[in-house]
């Protein structure tokens, strides 16, 4: 079994390699591709160096390629991987709202992806983290209606996303004007109400993400749902607070108690303890943190809550290595004979 990493070099990349290392997936060997600025580079893996290719134009001798270089490379190139045998899972948008491919989040519906067709989506980061608590709910009460406002890390746009926070923070606290080259306007001591490009109705692709892909996981499209995705000057975890109108009334306790037994979610509910989700405690960690969890104020029987999870993984690699544990322990996963 071959596992390859496209884009290695980058956020995800780090954080991919760092989650197979601690993955229960079984592979013998791991290959690694960016752009060929970075050929020759070495990383570790498992104790060993690993030397960084240029992605090739063609097929890539893999049995799992974990795609993380951005759309047009996934576009360019997955068809190639595929017909050169291998299970494309793709971090990028790309393929997302085709119906031919599925869009998994393992814990909500994995099995959608034993009928894939050489590529398997993962969905935008906010969305995954989103839908670990919201899927139990759904399921449980019926979301009729999903109103959600984000407070998304910089890692969003990648390394060059934290690198321009760091950097430009240390500009104005040097006494310089903070500039900007990967964020609409300069990022620290700020909040951008901007990810991604506006839409004809006013919304950006950022939060029309949101309500595509919910509806796509949740396999509901007559879920009613609203984003403001929302840019805050931290380096990791993508935090949102939720509000659901249900088609039957839920308590608080109920759902607290629901979501205690949910998988990838860690119940963080204690307000008079200072206790609720944050970036600071949920950064780095695999299960998304879920708090703040109250009766709404405006939907009779609804459920307001709060969420943080590291998006880096939940939100792109972790989702995307244990989808491919998934396929695997299914047994839906082969390595192909080499000489
Ligand atoms: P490189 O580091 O060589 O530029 P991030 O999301 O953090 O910006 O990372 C993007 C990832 O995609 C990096 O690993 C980057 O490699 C890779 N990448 C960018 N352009 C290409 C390309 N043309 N072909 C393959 N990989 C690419």
């Amino acid at each position: 079994m071959r596992v390859a990493i496209v884009g290695a070099t980058g956020a995800v990349g780090h954080e991919l390699m760092s989650v197979l290392e601690k993955s229960s997936l079984k592979f013998d060997e791991l290959l690694l591709f960016a752009s060929p600025r970075s050929a020759g580079n070495r990383l570790m893996f498992r104790g060993q160096e690993l030397i960084v290719q240029a992605t090739p134009e063609g097929a890539i001798d893999a049995d799992v390629i974990l795609a993380s270089a951005g759309g047009a490379i996934s576009k360019e190139k997955a068809a190639a991987w595929v017909a050169g045998g291998a299970v494309v899972i793709d971090n990028s948008s790309a393929f997302r709202y085709d119906p031919e491919v599925p869009l998994v989040v393992p814990e909500v519906n994995g099995e959608a992806a034993l009928h894939h067709k050489g590529i398997i989506a993962n969905p935008n980061c906010t969305t995954a983290v989103a839908v670990l608590a919201v899927a139990p709910i759904h399921r449980k009460y019926g979301v009729k209606r999903m109103i959600v406002s984000t407070y998304q890390a910089t890692s969003g746009a990648g390394q060059k996303g934290m690198d321009e926070l760091l950097e430009q923070t240390h500009m104005v606290l040097h006494g310089k004007e903070a500039g900007n080259e990967v964020f609409a306007h300069p990022i620290p001591f700020n909040v951008i109400p901007h990810i991604d490009a506006f839409q004809d109705n006013g919304y950006t692709k950022e939060e029309m993400k949101v309500v595509w892909e919910t509806r796509k996981i949740l396999g509901d499209d007559s879920l009613k749902i609203s984003c403001t995705a929302v840019r805050i000057p931290t380096l990791r975890t993508h935090s949102e607070a939720i509000t659901l109108e249900l088609e039957r009334p839920a308590t608080p306790d109920a759902v607290r108690e629901l979501l205690s037994h949910s998988a990838g979610v860690e119940v963080r509910d204690d307000p008079e303890g200072k206790l609720y989700p944050m970036p600071l405690t949920a950064s780095g960690k695999y299960d998304v943190e879920v708090g703040r969890i109250r009766e709404s104020l405006v939907f009779d029987g609804g459920i307001d809550l709060f969420v943080a999870g590291d998006q880096l993984l939940k939100g792109a690699a972790l989702n995307a290595v244990q989808i491919a544990e998934y396929l695997q322990e299914q047994g839906a996963l082969k390595g192909k004979a080499r000489a």
